[in-house]
């Protein structure tokens, strides 16, 4: 999660390339490099990508001049993301140069996007995969070895992935995604995600909690569980969550929603940290809150993204709620979960806003006060609805201005918050090294705010109770009192 103090860092989110290593496996010959842009999702199926390579014979590796085949899993969402990418693509040229033999692979929502224009636009590509084709990589990379270019974009009307067990690249051993829906039935104006990974489907709540299983086998004690719109996850069986209305009666009775699978999560594993993202407002039910505050392991903390405050544009925007039915969430998540944290994506400058618009924006954070949030200027995508129907009228000034408020409000709330925290004990998994000293622990409380405190004789994994003393807008600074009873 990118807090606060990163916030610069948010706006250019997609820029943030990752490479990832996997584990040697003295038996695999060919060196594989792959780079992940955008969300957690795309991360998280670069790890199923790994997984299905490494039975083909492919080691990862960090040096890209050695590669044989460079894989980058890229990112459609806005303008930025995309030409982060295509200056990547102009390095691998670079490289391969000077290894003649390296192959190149594009994944992800840009490939969806283009399909096979993309061979046409960037000639150093040899391979487009779309985000449900990876398993049909091994025969697309012997099309590529026998020297012709190769394209799947399909996307399924399955999970796809459900029994991969997918390979943790780069893992601090202690935190995992898991994913539990694929794609996007919502439709928001603005967004090329069901473009780029079609229709939502649900994954067997079986296959997911064998997932967590062995995660916790393996000495994981947080699992967040991904999907576009979690609260939106129903297993009827599999298919499409729009043919739930064809499901037998049968089939409908025996359905698992999101609370449900939540609570079967949570009752598995019962040490075991849960978080879940995203949320979408209009999608959230009460069961689902009242579901996290039942089950202790079910940390309190919902990433609630509403892009606007102002309800002509929510309109436009065809997020299915207003500013009041959202105040209305809120307030039930509030009496709920009385110290639950809340954050935000935020959009500035959609087509059209005014800045009364934005005001309404402004004074929805006031009423939140988020603890930490995602922030965006609009970026028109093609083919969406916004960019067929609205014109991108906001000049690019506006934008930014608007932009720097929201940021410089989010800021000044998420210090508030964090001051919340000060004076008090809170349990906190230790998952590596603080960024700014080796004598430091870096972790999260439930919350997900990051808490540093000094190492003593804790060790990474380890649930441990801090004492915060002091904060800054995005970190608390503590001390150690003691082992949580988790552990
Ligand atoms: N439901 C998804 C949302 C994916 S997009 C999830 O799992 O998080 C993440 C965020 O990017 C959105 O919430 C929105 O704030 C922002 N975004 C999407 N499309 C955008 C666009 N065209 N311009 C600017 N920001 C956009
Ligand atoms: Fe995009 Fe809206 Fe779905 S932001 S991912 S269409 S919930």
């Amino acid at each position: 999660m990118i807090r606060n103090e990163e916030i610069e860092k948010v706006i250019d989110e997609s820029q943030q390339g990752s490479t990832m290593t996997l584990e040697k496996n003295e038996g695999n010959q060919r060196k594989l490099y792959i780079e992940s842009y955008g969300c957690q999702m795309n991360f998280s199926d670069s790890e199923i990508v790994a997984s299905i390579l490494a039975k083909e014979g492919f080691n990862t590796t960090q040096q890209l001049e050695e590669a044989d085949l460079v894989l980058v899993n890229t990112c459609s969402i806005r303008e930025k993301a995309e030409l982060t990418v295509r200056k990547r693509l102009e390095k691998f040229n670079a490289v391969k140069k000077i290894n003649p033999g390296m192959k190149v692979g594009v994944l992800g929502c840009m490939a969806e996007r283009l399909k096979s224009k993309f061979l046409e636009e960037e000639k150093i590509v040899d391979m487009v995969v779309g985000p449900d084709a990876y398993k049909d990589l091994p025969n697309l990379i012997q099309e590529i070895d026998e020297g012709r270019n190769a394209v799947n974009v399909i996307l399924s009307k399955d999970e796809t992935y459900g029994d991969v067990a997918p390979v943790r690249l780069n893992s601090n051993g202690v935190t995992a995604f898991v994913s539990i829906t694929r794609g996007c039935d919502n439709m928001c104006t603005f967004c090329v995600v069901p473009f780029t990974r079609g229709r939502e489907r649900s994954r067997n709540p079986q296959s997911i909690l064998e997932e967590v299983n062995d995660l916790w086998a393996k000495g994981f004690k947080e699992i967040t569980l991904l999907g576009q719109n979690v609260d939106s996850y129903l297993w009827y069986g599999g298919g499409l969550k729009k043919d739930f209305e064809k499901a037998t009666e049968m089939q409908k009775a025996t359905s698992v929603n999101f609370a449900k699978l939540l609570e079967m999560v949570a009752q598995e594993q019962p040490k075991m940290r849960i978080r879940f993202s995203t949320s979408n407002p209009q999608d959230m039910t009460l069961d689902v809150i009242e579901t996290m505050a039942k089950y202790t392991n079910i940390c309190n903390y919902i990433h609630l993204p509403v892009q606007s405050g102002s309800n002509r544009i929510l309109k436009a925007m065809n997020r299915l709620h207003t500013r009041e039915e959202y105040f209305e969430l809120i307030d039930n998540i509030r009496t709920i979960i009385p110290d639950c944290a809340i954050s935000q994506d935020m959009i500035a400058g959609f087509p059209t806003e005014t800045e009364e618009d934005h005001q309404d924006t402004l004074s929805l954070m006031e009423y939140v006060k988020y603890d930490f949030g995602f922030m965006f200027a609009y970026s028109e995508r093609p083919g969406t609805l916004a960019a067929r129907k609205l014109e991108d009228d906001i000049p690019e000034e506006t934008k930014k201005r608007r932009l720097r408020e929201i940021i410089d409000l989010q800021q000044k709330h998420g210090l508030y918050r964090t001051q919340q925290h000060v004076g008090k004990v809170e349990e906190v998994l230790i998952e590596g090294l603080s960024k700014k000293s080796d004598a430091h622990w870096m972790g999260r409380n439930s919350q997900n705010t990051v808490v540093v405190f000094p190492k003593e004789q804790y060790k990474v994994g380890d649930f441990v109770n801090v004492k915060i003393n002091e904060c800054t807008s995005a970190t608390l600074i503590g001390e150690a009192v003691g082992y949580s009873d988790n552990n």
